[in-house]
């Protein structure tokens, strides 16, 4: 993530790089909304209507097992260290995966951020996957209690992201959103009751960018690490004939014959190749979820369009695409990365009403 300061609307974006006294305005700020990802963590801070993104993961010491940075600055080592370090990542296609370091990883920003003391014990709301299971909303809450929060209430993703995006959701009867995240991608169909039909799959911007790595291997015999996939998945997209100009980006590699590093020009129809088993993955399962989706929210769907959210949401044509397979207009939401976490922000308006669900633990 870039380390520049955003102001869209009334949100800030704060990327890692602030200065503390960047937060100081913020302090006594006590709800949070926080959409945990595989690939990124995001804290919205209400009353400031701050947004504050980290990368998720943390680094440890392999001899101690000690935790000794986290967020972008721990990614930003990730295949640069020395064997004694590691770089884990907490989250695991949408699933917590290690408990300790999720712990750490949302201590962490949270005390580096706003609420340094603890002593302001924030009530938050956290966003969780649709069909999250009963292990992993507790292995949620206990993290939460490790932050020493107050009151702790979990929504469905899509629902804040409807509530993010501004959609009255007592009032509309029927809207699809499929958010397309590193480490999963989730199509939802939502009514005012709230979920009706989802359905996901893993296949996200991670798997995507291995895609891009294995098809660099195989056609020019260089391997090339993931942030160099992840630039070229993030220049290229799928839609690389749609101006009738081959596009092409550079990737540094190491050659596979040679062992010695090189740089390549890797076109925009060879991300759009790898990429196609993947989005085919994806098109189906946004068919097979609005097959499923009751007559009556039809309409309302097709009236709304359908919402892409999530990072991998601005490849390059991938709206167009879905429009095209589906017949639906599909486009993408504002702040795709952030919308989750506003959304959980804003509901905190409704925090009074919601059931603790802290006391699930007990
Ligand atoms: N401009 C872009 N174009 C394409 N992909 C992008 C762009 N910006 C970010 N991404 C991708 O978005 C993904 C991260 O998205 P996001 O932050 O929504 O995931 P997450 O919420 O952490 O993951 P998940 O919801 O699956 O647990 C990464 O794979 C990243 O490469
Ligand atoms: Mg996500």
């Amino acid at each position: 993530m870039s380390t520049q300061t955003e102001q869209n609307k009334k949100t800030v974006i704060r990327r890692p790089g602030f200065s503390f006294f960047d937060w100081l305005g913020s302090l006594g700020t006590e709800d949070i909304g926080i959409d945990l990802g595989t690939s990124n963590v995001v804290v919205y801070v209400k009353k400031k209507r701050l947004v504050y993104p980290e990368s998720s993961a943390v680094a440890v010491r392999v001899r101690t097992g000690e935790m000794f940075a986290y967020g972008t600055r721990a990614e930003a080592m990730e295949g640069r260290t020395p064997q004694s370090i590691r770089i884990v990542h907490p989250l695991r296609d949408s699933a917590i995966v290690d408990y300790g370091a999720t712990a750490y990883l949302l201590n962490s920003i949270i005390n580096h951020s706003y609420l340094k003391s603890m002593l302001f014990h924030p009530r938050m709301i956290v966003c969780v996957p649709a069909g999250v299971s009963g292990v992993q909303r507790r292995a949620i809450l206990e993290a939460a209690v490790t932050m020493g929060v107050r009151k702790a209430v979990l929504i469905d993703q899509p629902i804040a992201a409807l509530i993010g995006m501004g959609v009255d959701t007592e009032r509309m009867q029927g809207a699809m959103v499929v958010d397309i995240g590193g480490g999963s991608v989730n199509v939802s169909v939502v009514s005012r009751h709230g979920m009706v039909v989802s359905d996901s799959t893993y296949e996200g911007g991670l798997a995507m960018d291995q895609a891009i790595m294995t098809r660099v291997r195989e056609k020019y015999k260089v391997q090339i690490g993931r942030p160099a996939a992840e630039s070229l998945k993030k220049q290229l997209g799928i839609l690389w004939d749609m101006s009738g100009v081959l596009q092409a980006g550079e990737a540094a590699g190491k050659s596979l014959e040679s062992g010695l590093p090189v740089k390549i020009g890797v076109t925009g129809e060879d991300v759009s190749n790898a990429l196609r088993p993947i989005m085919q993955v994806i098109y189906k399962k946004v068919l097979g979820v609005l097959q499923k989706t009751p007559p009556a929210l039809l309409a309302d769907i097709r009236d709304h369009g359908i919402m892409l959210s999530g990072g991998c949401a601005q490849l390059w044509g991938l709206d167009a695409m879905i429009t095209k397979v589906t017949g639906i207009p599909a486009y993408v939401v504002e702040q795709p990365m952030y919308v989750n976490a506003i959304g959980a922000g804003a509901a905190l308006d409704y925090m009074d009403y919601m059931r603790d669900s802290l006391q699930d633990l007990h």
